[in-house]
């Protein structure tokens, strides 16, 4: 059709001018001349399984599903994400996806997505969530350092969706914000991990009881700082002392030079 418009003779397209601008201003505002991404009834529908709350122990299978019920472009293949991590060994060439969490524990929460790559169209997706209440899976609880030297300590979760980490240190008692006045306090956060470094310690400042908070969790971590220990020469380790901690060391090396002196005696 569209072929014998421009075939016609110079002459008449003047005539026809208007209807037939009228004509392709119609079936560029339907988007049927032109489908593209932006045509609505072209979009991939993909219906999924309802969100899921996992509870720790409960031990009941967790089947995640998207089913591409409409497609205008032939499938390449199908994967499940999750968050934004493809998941090793789910690629398929299947409209139909499933995914199992056989063991579900609050590790599996996150945001799922199953993602559909077309043969000659943009590659479409749908979320479902897992979710899981959030739990402190691993934290240091204290950190034992030299004044001037820097401590680092750290706490992991998990769950989904992650709450916000909060961090005190406890004055008297009281939890208080951080004063970072001089500059040496360090905080990185990311969703499932948080981290405090604090540069070179101050010993009337930093030891004491510091306080991690994620949701309803509160964890204690503590700093503990010492006076740089100085070594005297009389102090150098001696190489043949037996191991052990320090003051055993000591009494025997008495009791040998003791033994020695004996002997020699
Ligand atoms: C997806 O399709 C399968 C097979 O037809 C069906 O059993 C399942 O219920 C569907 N899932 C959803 C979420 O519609
Ligand atoms: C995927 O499956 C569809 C339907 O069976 C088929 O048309 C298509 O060619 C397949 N794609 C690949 C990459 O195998
Ligand atoms: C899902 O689609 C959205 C919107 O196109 C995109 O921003 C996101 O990166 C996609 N996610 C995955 C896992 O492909
Ligand atoms: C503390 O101060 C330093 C220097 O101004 C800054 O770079 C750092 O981000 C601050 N730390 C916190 C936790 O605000
Ligand atoms: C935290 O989550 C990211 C993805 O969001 C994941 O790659 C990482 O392994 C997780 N870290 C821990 C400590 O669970
Ligand atoms: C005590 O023994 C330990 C372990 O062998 C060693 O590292 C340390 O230097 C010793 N201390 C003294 C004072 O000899």
């Amino acid at each position: 059709m569209a072929h014998s418009w421009f075939s016609l003779p110079l002459g008449r397209v003047a005539g026809l001018l208007q209807p037939w601008a009228l004509a392709l201003s119609l079936l560029l505002v339907s988007g049927s001349l032109f489908p593209g991404p932006g045509a609505a009834q072209n979009k991939p529908r993909i219906v999924t399984s309802e969100e899921v709350i996992i509870r720790d122990g409960s031990g009941i299978l967790v089947t995640l599903q998207c089913n591409l019920t409409s497609s205008f472009h032939s499938l390449k293949f199908s994967y499940w994400t999750k968050n934004g991590v493809e998941l090793s060994a789910t690629q398929k060439n299947a409209s139909n996806m499933e995914y199992r969490i056989n063991k579900p524990r609050a590790e599996e929460s996150g945001e799922y997505h199953c993602v559909f790559h077309f043969v000659s169209a943009p590659k479409a997706n749908a979320t479902v969530e897992v979710k899981a209440a959030p739990d402190i899976t691993g934290h240091k609880r204290s950190e034992n350092k030299n004044e001037g030297q820097d401590a680092m300590m750290y706490c992991k979760s998990v769950g989904y969706p992650h709450p916000e980490w909060i961090l005190h240190k406890k004055q008297n008692g009281v939890p208080m914000e951080i004063v970072n006045t001089s500059g040496r306090f360090f905080i990185i956060n990311k969703e499932n991990y948080t981290e405090l470094n604090t540069l070179n310690l101050q010993i009337t400042e930093d030891p004491g009881e510091y306080e991690w908070i994620l949701a309803e969790i509160v964890i204690l971590a503590v700093i503990i700082v010492v006076y740089e220990k100085r070594k005297r020469p009389d102090e150098v380790p001696n190489d043949d002392a037996p191991a052990g901690p320090m003051k055993t060391n000591s009494t025997n090396s008495h009791k040998d030079k003791n033994l020695r002196q004996r002997n020699t005696n």
